[in-house]
């Protein structure tokens, strides 16, 4: 009886502590596929967010399969586009076609997958903001105007003709809290006539390709406009290519 009590206490103890430790020991948490972005149409790259922390070292693998087909592939770079995901070059980048995407995270125990992210990189696609956006101040035969110019995301290759992008600038005064966002179409360059004398204006831009959303905002341009009794300087007839009038010294950052 006694021996027996004794055996029980020992076979309680051994569940307590194996209890213990698969608390301890787990599979690791679910991860999620956050998103797949393509900035061209040519390539893209899926961002993940591993799981709660099982405390146990943890690997993590993408894997996809395109609509319809059986295969199963292994992401095939993880490491260009940074920690947690995973970049598709060229090669791997397939348009009209619907990937099926999960992230598998494994550790000792165990291991737990994602939910499926379907992914079309047509409707994917988001470009990064235009560069060196550039203001100016012009005056030309007695108006007053901003010039604004800009590059395209340099990734985009818009000299194929086969990607055309289309761009929106937004604009206002230092003091104000609302924006006044112009469509521009695909010249990346733009006149604003009807600013305020004195005042201090913001300039963004962004940009779109023919599918997809609008990259993120440019980075801040900023301009003084003169207050009217500026002396301007006279336009440069003998330049032929002077067709923006000419800058007023001093004005453009
Ligand atoms: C996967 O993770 C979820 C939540 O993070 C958890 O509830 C579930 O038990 C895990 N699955 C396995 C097989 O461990
Ligand atoms: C997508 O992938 C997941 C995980 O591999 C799989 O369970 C699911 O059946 C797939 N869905 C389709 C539509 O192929
Ligand atoms: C994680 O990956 C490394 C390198 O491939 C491997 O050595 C290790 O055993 C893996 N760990 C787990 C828990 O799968
Ligand atoms: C933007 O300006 C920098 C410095 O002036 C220049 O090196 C770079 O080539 C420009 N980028 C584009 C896309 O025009």
């Amino acid at each position: 009886m006694k021996q027996n009590l004794a055996s029980s206490v020992r076979f309680i103890l051994l569940l307590f502590l194996n209890v213990e430790c698969l608390n301890e020991q787990s599979p690791p948490g679910k991860p999620e596929v956050l998103k797949c972005r393509s900035p061209e149409m040519e390539t893209f790259t899926c961002w993940w967010k591993p799981g709660s922390d099982s405390g146990l070292p943890t690997n993590y693998t993408l894997l996809y399969n395109k609509e319809g087909k059986e295969q199963i592939y292994e992401c095939p770079d993880y490491r260009t586009a940074g920690p947690n995901t995973c970049y598709f070059d060229k090669k791997h980048t397939h348009l009209w076609t619907s990937y099926n995407i999960s992230v598998k995270a494994t550790n000792e125990v165990g291991s737990n997958i994602s939910n499926p992210h379907y992914v079309d990189v047509t409707s994917i696609v988001q470009p990064d903001p235009p560069v060196n956006l550039s203001l100016q101040v012009i005056q030309s035969a007695g108006i007053l105007y901003l010039w604004a110019k800009w590059s395209p995301p340099p990734l985009v290759d818009v000299r194929s003709g086969w990607l055309i992008l289309h761009y929106e600038l937004r604009l206002k005064s230092e003091e104000r809290e609302e924006w006044e966002t112009i469509f521009v179409g695909q010249q990346a360059h733009y006149k604003v006539f009807k600013l305020h004398p004195g005042l201090k204006y913001i300039v963004q831009v962004h940009c779109m390709l023919d599918h997809g959303k609008w990259s993120e905002w440019s980075s801040e341009s900023y301009i003084q406009i003169p207050n009217g009794n500026v002396q301007y300087k006279r336009e440069q007839q003998c330049n032929p290519d002077n067709i923006q009038g000419s800058p007023l010294e001093g004005l453009s950052y």
